[in-house]
């Protein structure tokens, strides 16, 4: 079937593309999170370096929440969009709270944490505990469009709804954090938003927008 294809085909890529990154090593919850927080809206060239000194810094969700709120400041001085960081400290004190410090695993508990939407909550526990749940994001709605060649604009309520969908249709039954992760990098590295490099990719000869020269009109421009 096609999406047997495409999965065996982006696992195939993936093991000999993914990038070597810090969050990738010693999955956890918390590690993960703290990764896909600091990746929203910033690169991850730029991450790098902040991600190692938070770690050092704070290694566990417990010295997340007893941290002192100047030098989570200055920590994260330079990544901008600072309601990121005060939302993950009084989503670490939550967690001392009310699961005992330890970061929880159940989907609605995750969900329910301060700065915590269905895409991050689905990326932590996907990635983290191989919970079979899908993500969408900047990286994946391109790709996903591309290779439905979905006509709808990105914005629009129905291709969010539609693409949510797509995204949980072709996850695999295993390695559904691998999977989502490699989704994620194919978008990174291949199917970029310009100039896609469709020579490179993996994917090309299953893909709707490749077969049909749309790779510059797809997904479509968001207008306002
Ligand atoms: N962008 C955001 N999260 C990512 C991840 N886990 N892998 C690759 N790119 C990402």
């Amino acid at each position: 079937s096609w999406r047997r294809d495409v999965r065996r085909r982006l696992f195939a890529w993936f093991e000999d593309h993914a990038r070597v990154l810090p969050w990738r090593s010693e999955p956890t919850p918390y590690r993960v999170w703290v990764s896909e927080i600091m990746l929203q809206q910033t690169q991850v060239a730029t991450v790098l370096p902040y991600y190692e000194r938070w770690m050092r810094q704070y290694p566990t969700v417990v010295d997340l929440a007893n941290a002192d709120e100047a030098d989570l400041m200055r920590i994260w001085e330079g990544l901008g969009y600072y309601r990121r960081v005060r939302s993950m400290h009084a989503a670490a004190k939550r967690v001392v709270q009310e699961h005992e410090g330890k970061f929880p695993t159940d989907f609605d508990a995750v969900l329910a944490l301060p700065g915590i939407g269905r895409y991050t909550a689905g990326a932590i526990l996907s990635i983290a505990c191989d919970q079979r749940l899908p993500i969408l994001e900047g990286n994946t709605q391109r790709v996903f469009s591309r290779w439905a060649a979905m006509s709808l604009t990105p914005t629009e309520t129905k291709a969010n709804k539609w693409l949510w969908q797509f995204s949980e249709q072709l996850l695999p039954q295993h390695e559904c954090g691998t999977f989502n992760q490699a989704a994620m990098e194919i978008g990174a590295l291949v199917c970029t938003p310009k100039n896609p490099k469709c020579d490179e990719c993996p994917i090309r000869q299953l893909c709707c927008t490749a077969a049909a020269g749309l790779q510059e009109s797809i997904p479509g421009k968001i207008t306002r």
